[in-house]
């Protein structure tokens, strides 16, 4: 009875997933094919230069007028609320979403002019709903990554992780007859992906989510220690992840309404900042 139950999940996953697939090819269909790059561009600055957009059918913008920059060797964090918009500026700086008004810059220049393949280049990204792919260890790891890719390189990007001694041809996904592993676990598999890429530019949309306050705590401080040679922008809602950051904005309902340090915004206790954190600080 039960495999005939698990057949009936299996062909109800195979219906719902049929048109999310039928999208996916229409997309990669609809992105022109770009020769790989090997060489990753390097990056002095990224920036959104009052940019404006609205979801279609909503009926309010969500984001106006909002402006940020990043420099290499920065660390820059987005925080706000659920529902700011945090997630949809990300979107907006690698080319995910198209702005109603206003500039995507990197390096100074409006990205209008690269393909997508040339810009997607400058990004490591890890998204809010981070992937899960059942490959193997190696192949899991290696995705995406530009140019050919060693053990030795893989081996390097999960050093630190649950998953540095594991063999690379660990099956990964119970249904593979592999290994099943945490929600957590998968988030440090999608961080070992980033390192891997070496991108000019890491998007973190709440890359410590699913990770134990440990791990959090390690993972921050290689942030820190590895931010030298590339931009690092974090979404987080812990506040002391936020420390040691060199700017901060604070998003509210679609509009940059302070940025700062930490102390700085620390430093008005009426404002937006202070409100968000009053009660996480207390422990800091
Ligand atoms: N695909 C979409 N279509 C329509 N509206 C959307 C879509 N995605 C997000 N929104 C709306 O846009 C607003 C901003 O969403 P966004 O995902 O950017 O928030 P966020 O700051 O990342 O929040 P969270 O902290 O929950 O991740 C929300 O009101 C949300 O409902
Ligand atoms: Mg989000």
């Amino acid at each position: 009875m039960n495999a005939i139950r698990q057949c009936g999940y299996a062909f109800g996953s195979i219906v719902t997933a049929a048109p999310q697939a039928a999208i996916y090819r229409r997309f990669v269909r609809s992105v022109p094919e770009t020769p790989a790059r090997a060489v990753v561009p390097v990056v002095h600055s990224v920036a959104l230069d009052n940019i404006s957009f609205q979801y279609p059918g909503a009926p309010e913008p969500t984001l106006a007028d909002v402006s940020l920059h990043a420099c290499r060797g920065e660390l820059v964090a987005l925080v706000g609320v659920n529902g700011a918009g945090k997630s949809t500026a990300v979107n907006l700086l690698i080319g995910a979403l198209r702005p109603h008004r206003g500039r995507v810059l990197i390096n100074g220049d409006d990205v209008s002019a690269l393909s997508e393949g040339e810009r997607l280049a400058h990004f490591g990204l890890l998204v809010q709903e981070f992937g899960r792919f059942e490959f193997t260890l190696r192949d899991t790891v290696g995705l995406g990554a530009p140019g050919a890719v060693t053990d030795r390189d893989i081996r390097a990007a999960l050093s630190g992780s649950f998953a540095a001694e594991l063999p690379l041809d660990t099956q990964l996904g119970q249904q593979w007859g592999g290994t099943g592993i945490s929600g957590g676990q998968w988030q440090r598999l999608a961080l070992a992906r980033i390192r891997l890429r070496s991108a000019g530019v890491w998007i973190l949309d709440e890359p410590t989510s699913a990770i134990d306050a440990e791990a959090e705590r390690e993972i921050f401080a290689e942030l820190r220690r590895t931010s030298a040679g590339r931009i690092t922008i974090v979404v987080s809602h812990r506040a002391w992840t936020l420390r040691g950051m060199d700017r901060i904005y604070v998003i509210d309902a679609g509009a940059v309404v302070q940025q700062g340090t930490y102390d700085e915004l620390m430093n008005h206790p009426d404002g937006r900042f202070a409100r968000l954190f009053a009660t996480q600080a207390e422990g800091i």
